[in-house]
């Protein structure tokens, strides 16, 4: 069963509470929350005590995406705020391998990212110490970009990779109705959108549009 994990990236923040009501009533599995430092990325957003604040609001799995430099450093205290599982960059880890320890001893599932520059092989090392992998599919920083399309074949190779790992491969960039169907079948178990989602006029429907086009014959 593919789930859908709507990013707030792209909601009203100052109608947080309402924006992410409407993605539950429309079925969301979890919710993606973008964090942006101005330096591994070129923009900035939000840090922990926001997700603390949306702990409060909503029963759905937190999925923090971190993209920051020396992700170890804060992934306490994302996990103290709520987070269930916490995904940091491979480019932004000098020891990969501890860090992913360091969220698992924490009690969060353990997330890599890869940038869509970066290969499946960076993780080989790690197979066994990651619970989810997040494949960019655009270079992270921003909604509303487009889809890179060597991200399929990037997704195929990660899940041979696996093997029979129960390991989530999650998609996060440009994800919208029209791709999801290919995506789920390269072999993705978590669809992330945000534009798609929040730029929509009905966010639950939109929800369930991406869930129905994954999900088709
Ligand atoms: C981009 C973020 C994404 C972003 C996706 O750096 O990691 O989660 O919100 O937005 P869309 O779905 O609009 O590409
Ligand atoms: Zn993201």
């Amino acid at each position: 069963m593919i789930k859908i994990a709507p990013s707030i990236l792209s909601a009203d923040f100052a109608a947080l509470a309402t924006d992410i009501a409407r993605v539950e009533a429309g079925g969301a599995d979890q919710l993606h929350i973008d964090v942006m430092d101005g330096r591994f990325v070129p923009n900035i957003t939000i840090g922990p005590v926001v997700v603390a604040a949306i702990r409060k609001r909503t029963r759905l799995p937190l999925d923090v995406h971190l993209m920051i430099v020396e992700p170890e450093r804060y992934v306490p205290e994302f996990v103290a705020a709520g987070a269930d599982m916490v995904t940091v960059h491979v480019e932004a880890c000098t020891h990969l391998q501890r860090t992913l320890a360091q969220i698992r001893e924490l009690g969060a599932r353990a997330g890599v990212a890869l940038n869509p520059s970066t290969p499946p092989a960076a993780l080989e090392f790690v197979l066994d110490d990651l619970d989810l992998v997040l494949v960019m599919s655009v270079n992270p920083g921003f909604g509303g970009q487009s889809f890179i399309p060597s991200a399929h074949r990037k997704i195929r190779e990660l899940r041979k990779l696996l093997g029979t790992r129960p390991v989530d491969v999650s998609v996060d960039g440009g994800v919208k109705a029209d791709l999801a169907k290919s995506i789920a079948d390269d072999g993705a178990s978590t669809l992330v959108a945000g534009s798609a989602v929040f730029g929509a006029a009905d966010p639950a429907a939109a929800v369930r549009a991406i869930r129905a086009a994954a999900t088709a014959a």
